[in-house]
């Protein structure tokens, strides 16, 4: 039987990416994980939260990373973001070790921290205003990135008189309006209903085709995962480390193309759900 999955050969082992040539699919590398572990001090002892993390994005690929709760997705997110510092590895960003956050990581989380006593427009802008970008121009770009993420005409708006999707829209366009490298989004769509969650997936796609941005994508939720990657990264727990990258072959446009009840789909979902097989049902904590 054909794997809807290209299964790209573990992380453990570093002949994966050669894979990825084979398969076409291989671009400019933009960020590479190399031997990230990360250690926390707890109650007096070290736990190890995530263990040799290995893996590479290209420029423009929207990867996922899939895990149950607790397997260090956000920890990873954070080291990528320079919110805290793995133990030992490091991180290369466009070929540069990277240290600390900067404006060339957006960052979105499911909270979208936006100031209520803003309008829309000037919350877009708060990261160029902390730029020094003069006010002509950062309107200028606050209302490409509104428009970007469908919300012209909201612009004047004040946080509390929008819905949550569109709030979480705003976060998107802020973090566009930097121009960021790279996209981190930390389950962006977690706390919204089931269908506005789907307008935003819906969305997000929109905005990473109009832009080309690179999208590293938080979710413990499987079909978030299929419906929006290139490939997955899928966590396992104690320790947190890769257990397998996949690549997701499903076409594009998927909100064209691509329905949660076709066949390619389900088998995607149950591949996923295989890889998880031995974990406990306590453990798991997956959306499916
Ligand atoms: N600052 C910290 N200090 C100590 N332990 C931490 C810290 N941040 C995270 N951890 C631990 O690291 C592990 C991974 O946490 P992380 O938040 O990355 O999980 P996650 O995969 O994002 O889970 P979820 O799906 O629930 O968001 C957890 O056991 C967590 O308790
Ligand atoms: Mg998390």
């Amino acid at each position: 039987m054909r794997t809807t999955f290209l299964e790209v050969p573990s992380i453990e082992d570093k002949n994966w990416k050669m894979e990825m040539e084979r398969d076409g699919t291989e671009n400019k590398t933009l960020l590479e994980m190399r031997d990230v572990s990360k250690t926390f001090r707890k109650d007096g002892s070290d736990v190890l939260v995530l263990q040799d993390v290995n893996f590479s994005i290209c420029e423009g690929e929207f990867v996922c990373i899939l895990g149950p709760t607790g397997c260090g997705k956000s920890v990873t997110l954070q080291i990528v973001a320079g919110l805290i510092e793995q133990t030992t590895g490091s991180v290369i960003l466009d070929g540069k070790e990277e240290h600390g956050p900067g404006p060339h990581k957006g960052m979105v989380f499911q909270e979208y921290a936006l100031l209520p006593w803003r309008s829309v427009v000037e919350n877009v802008e708060i990261g160029l205003e902390l730029r020094g970008i003069d006010k002509k121009e950062r309107r200028r770009i606050a209302l490409e990135q509104l428009a970007t993420v469908g919300l012209s005409g909201s612009e004047e708006q004040k946080v509390h008189e929008i819905s949550v999707g569109m709030r979480q829209r705003v976060a998107i366009a802020r973090a566009l309006a930097n121009d960021p490298k790279i996209l981190l989004m930390d389950e962006p769509f977690e706390a919204l209903d089931a269908l506005t969650k789907e307008e935003m997936q819906i969305q997000i796609l929109k905005v990473w085709e109009r832009t080309g941005t690179t999208i590293l994508f938080v979710t413990h939720d499987v079909d978030e995962a299929i419906f929006l990657s290139d490939r997955i990264c899928v966590m396992d727990i104690n320790p947190g480390r890769v257990k397998k990258m996949l690549v997701n072959q499903l076409p594009r446009p998927r909100h064209e193309c691509v329905s949660r009840t076709d066949k390619a789909f389900n088998d995607m979902r149950d591949e996923i759900i295989k890889l998880y097989s031995s974990l406990k049902e306590e453990e798991l904590d997956l959306i499916i």
